[in-house]
């Protein structure tokens, strides 16, 4: 395992509280968490997934998958990124789940980014866009798309856990992520985009190569 990613995994876990309703984000650094609070962390009250590979995975631990519908608000959402900007503001959805997780990060008082230092940008955009489309949609998004200056490609595999489809953005340069992110999400057909910078990352942690871990704050 990626030491970066493990390092910042472990770090996570002193964010959590004792019998906390966590907020639990997707990827290879979150299954890390995952893994690690199950082995050596808090014991929690439950979870809320933003992903079905997620609840799986918390499931397997004997952890319990709660509804957000039944939560109410969370004190704390942990998640990866797939790019990190100075201000905390975040391009995620490399792993197709960037709705359900802009839900819960929108849902948590305090959103905790777990990441390695690979993710860290100055200006995010090198990594395509993930906009998650309803598929009626696909080639008109996909047309807006270019009028906006970008490349847009139509993912293959499997629907998003919504039933939607994942078109990836190439060539955007995101200098306004604010007012990028509103502009695609105004696209009749559009269900979300992966730019997190409304509501950006609280705390970031980066985990290192030699284990240590860099503290960021918003
Ligand atoms: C999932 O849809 C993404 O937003 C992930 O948070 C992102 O891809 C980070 O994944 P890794 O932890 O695997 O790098």
């Amino acid at each position: 395992m990626h030491p970066g990613k493990q390092a910042a995994a472990l770090a996570a876990l002193e964010y959590v509280a004792n019998d906390a309703l966590l907020g639990v984000g997707t990827g290879s650094t979150v299954n890390v968490f995952i893994d690690t609070l199950a082995a050596r962390g808090p014991r929690i009250q439950g979870a809320v997934a933003s992903s079905e590979a997620t609840a799986e995975r918390l499931k397997s631990h004997g952890i319990d998958v709660l509804d957000l519908n039944m939560t109410g608000s969370l004190e704390l959402y942990i998640d990866g990124a797939d790019e990190v900007n100075p201000a905390l503001q975040l391009i995620k959805g490399g792993g197709g789940a960037l709705t359900r997780e802009k839900i819960i990060a929108a849902a948590s008082r305090e959103f905790l980014c777990i990441v390695d230092r690979s993710k860290q940008v100055e200006v995010l955009g090198d990594f395509p866009l993930p906009v998650e489309v309803i598929p009626m949609a696909r080639s008109f998004v996909a047309r807006e798309i270019v009028r906006m200056g970008a490349d847009p490609e139509y993912r293959e595999g499997p629907r998003t856990d919504n039933g939607n489809i994942i078109i990836d953005c190439y060539g955007f340069s995101i200098t306004d992520p604010l007012a990028l992110e509103a502009a695609l999400n105004a696209i009749p057909g559009v269900v979300t985009n992966g730019l997190f910078a409304a509501r950006a990352a609280d705390i970031l942690l980066v985990g290192l190569d030699d284990g240590k871990v860099e503290t960021i704050k918003r």
